[in-house]
């Protein structure tokens, strides 16, 4: 088991570039199923890639990742194509679930596992199958699997969905592309992820109006020549460097390759604790902060505050004056990195739904263990202003979202090293 351990107070200063989006090319490559031939760029190198590619190659599409260029080719011709999404991959992988939408809208038949929980919630996938069926699909839950068919094919219809879910709208979306006639989709998730798939599905022939929170798709033919399409940069990983400039720069963190209109909310709420940030064209630089004050936030679907931010803001915030408090709404159960953080000297108490964080803490270096994917970079955070050594145990959870962690920290003067 990989372990990374980190030198605390190193100050960071240099340049940081941001990757593609995981959370953007998982439903595109989901989407690729549709499609005959397509070139996606700017992907990141993360295990949750690799896992869905693995499960495209197994579906039987022909796909070639080309690693040191960050893009991968794939064509679909097979005729035998395996509609079928195995426990074993989606199990580790939940994103997996977006291929049923594809599945069905092409092959108009799909077996795909649950995804199961993981250790931030249930994780359950209602809405997607919600919305399929008013699509017109017939649905069975069998041995753990979604057995889904539509023999005549999908009819467009109005859905509104009853809570807001990004993998809802996106198998919704990928499904509605060839249904017959018109499709409506109310209360959908309007992430920044949401509107890359729409320009990808647009790019292969979909007629998709957004406005709001309602995506209007009209019955579409897949065009046959190659798409080429390019990924948007991750939001979070974004976030997350901010988080650790604001935390430790020594003079000047640039952070490039990205677009700051997409993360108003976080720069905003960065700045009203005092964080100095100035704003280019592509891209922000962290500046030396002095004292940060205390702010109560609630993660909230797109346009506010991200759920996939809230366990690095939490390490901020112990270096603020004063109780700060963040209630999480999205997941019953993403407080996982809260026992670790405390173990290194944070003062957290949860009540309900909320942490409370008392600042400014001192944190001393520990063993600890990552639980999931923004938990474990919370440590990390945790590790870079930390007293002493910290030693970051489960590290597979990191690699499943972050590109090079380790290289583009170390750039930046970071004491952090892979064991
Ligand atoms: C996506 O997960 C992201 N994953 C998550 O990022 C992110 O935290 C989440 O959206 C919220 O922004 C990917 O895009 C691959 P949801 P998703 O459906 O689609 C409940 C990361 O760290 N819900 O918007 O699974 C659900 O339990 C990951 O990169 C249902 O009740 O999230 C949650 O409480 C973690 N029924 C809430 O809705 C459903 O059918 C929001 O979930 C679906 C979801």
């Amino acid at each position: 088991m990989q372990k990374l351990i980190i030198k605390g107070k190193k100050e960071l200063s240099g340049k940081i570039s941001i990757s593609g989006s995981k959370n953007s090319t998982l439903p595109i490559l989901a989407a690729s199923i549709l499609a005959k031939n397509v070139k996606i760029k700017n992907i990141p190198l993360v295990k949750d890639i690799f896992t869905m590619i693995e499960l495209l190659n197994f579906i039987g599409l022909k796909t070639k990742l080309v690693k040191k260029k960050n893009f991968i080719e794939i064509s679909n011709n097979n005729k035998n194509i395996n509609t079928l999404a195995p426990y074993k991959l989606v199990k580790t992988m939940r994103a997996g679930v977006l291929v049923l939408g594809s599945l069905l809208s092409k092959y108009k038949k799909a077996k795909v596992s649950l995804p199961g929980g993981c250790a931030i919630g249930s994780r359950p996938v209602d809405l997607h199958l919600f919305a399929l069926k008013k699509l017109g699909a017939k649905i069975k839950i069998k041995d753990g699997y979604i057995l889904a068919e539509a023999k005549k094919g999908l009819k467009g219809t109005k859905i509104k969905f009853p809570s807001i879910s990004v993998g809802a709208t996106e198998n919704a979306l990928i499904a509605a592309f060839k249904a017959k006639g018109t499709t409506i989709l109310k209360n959908c998730a309007i992430e920044p992820e949401i509107k890359d798939l729409i320009s990808f599905l647009k790019k292969l022939g979909a007629n998709i109006y957004l406005k709001g929170r309602t995506i209007l798709i009209k019955e579409s033919k897949i065009k046959s020549s190659k798409i080429i399409h390019q990924v948007i940069f991750d939001r979070i990983e974004l976030g997350t460097y901010m988080i650790a400039g604001a935390l430790l720069v020594k003079k000047n963190l640039i952070i490039d390759k990205i677009d700051p209109t997409i993360v108003k909310s976080e720069i905003d709420i960065l700045k009203r604790i005092g964080v100095k940030i100035i704003q280019k064209k592509k891209s922000v630089i962290i500046k030396k902060s002095k004292k940060l004050k205390k702010i109560n936030i609630i993660t909230k679907p797109y346009p506010g505050f991200p759920t996939d931010l809230q366990a690095q803001f939490m390490v901020l915030l112990t270096q603020a004056n004063g109780v700060s408090k963040i209630k999480e709404n999205i997941f019953e159960n993403r407080f996982m990195h809260v026992p670790e953080l405390k173990r290194m000297g944070a003062q957290i108490q949860i009540k309900d739904k909320t942490a409370l964080i008392k600042g400014p803490s001192k944190l001393a270096g520990a063993e600890v263990m990552a639980t999931d994917l923004r938990a474990s970079v919370s440590l990390v955070l945790a590790g870079l202003i930390a007293e002493n050594r910290t030693v970051i145990n489960r590290i597979y959870h990191l690699d499943r979202g972050y590109e090079f962690l380790e290289s583009k920290l170390k750039n930046c003067k970071a004491a952090i090293k892979r064991v």
